[in-house]
């Protein structure tokens, strides 16, 4: 059911690969809500995954950019706005790498080349978006920009690996420039921070399986799946939630306030029973 909540608005979302991607459904539910989209994506993976099919479904071009350079970032948000007819009202960046993980390295043995590109491609990129549209004026008095986090930024988790330090500083740089942008041009800038979901960047995870079930026993509503967190997403870009800025706010079925839950317990707890032998 369509709430037109994104009636008359733009927007352009980045990070789309398939149709497991967090990207993907909110372009989808974006568009439900009557809005006008641009996709972008690296010329690989727009090659390699299958974001022409969305763009059909969505009636929306598809431009390509490295999200790392500025020029790319440059020519799409000039692109769009010819695209469009006008300035854009919301961006997503749903955007997320590290070498270092998908090449083994622990975080103990980390490769600084490889860290480099991770904060790169998962964190400076977002400023590097925001800086671009600022630039250009893209985006519309009361837009909203929008990046995905993970709880990794604020509590350690086992093999979130160098993804952990690009999440914190991608929260950090939607405060540092949410503040601007909110003080110049009254655009605001927040990050949601998503449950484990089963998508391309997430399965790279080590472990990835045990972390989604650990969070979805630790969360009283449960994990957060793609789709729900395209519903949270449209919110953030409908004109419900003005004043709302520089956040870091958490989508995970509760997962960030809990310490133990009954059900993570029991399951602890059987493991003892079957393992009284182990380390
Ligand atoms: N899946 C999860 O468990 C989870 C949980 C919390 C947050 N997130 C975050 O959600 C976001 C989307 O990830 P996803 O899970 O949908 O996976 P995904 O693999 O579908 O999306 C990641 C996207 O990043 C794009 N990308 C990589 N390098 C890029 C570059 N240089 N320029 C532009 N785009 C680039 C990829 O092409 C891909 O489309 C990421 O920021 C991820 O960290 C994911």
């Amino acid at each position: 059911m369509s709430y037109n909540l994104l009636k008359g608005k733009k927007g352009i979302i980045f990070g789309a690969l398939n149709e497991m991607s967090i990207a993907w459904k909110v372009a989808e539910l974006a568009v439900e809500e009557g809005a006008e989209i641009v996709l972008t994506n690296t010329p690989v993976s727009i090659r390699m995954g299958t974001i022409d099919e969305l763009a059909k479904k969505c009636n929306a071009e598809v431009i390509p950019a490295d999200a790392t350079n500025p020029k790319d970032l440059d020519e799409l948000f000039t692109k769009s706005m010819e695209v469009l007819g006008g300035r854009v009202d919301f961006v997503l960046h749903s955007i997320g790498m590290s070498p270092n993980v998908r090449k083994g390295h622990s975080y103990d043995d980390l490769n600084y080349e490889y860290l480099k590109k991770t904060l790169d491609v998962s964190a400076t990129s977002f400023h590097k978006v925001l800086q671009s549209a600022k630039k250009l004026d893209a985006i519309n008095e009361w837009g909203s920009v929008v990046a995905l986090s993970y709880a990794a930024a604020q509590r350690t988790m086992y093999e979130y690996n160098d993804m952990a330090d690009a999440k914190a500083m991608l929260e950090s740089i939607a405060r540092s420039f949410g503040y601007i942008y909110g003080r110049e041009k009254r655009v605001r800038v927040n990050t949601i921070s998503q449950s484990p979901t089963v998508t391309t960047a997430g399965s790279g995870v080590k472990g990835f399986d045990s972390l989604i079930d650990f969070s979805e026993r630790m969360s009283p509503l449960g994990n957060a799946d793609a789709q729900e967190c395209a519903n949270f997403c449209i919110t953030l870009f409908s004109d419900l939630t003005k004043k709302v800025t520089m956040q870091n706010l958490f989508h995970d079925g509760g997962f960030s306030s809990m310490g133990m839950s009954y059900r993570a317990m029991s399951q602890y707890n059987k493991s003892f029973k079957t393992c009284d032998d182990c380390e």
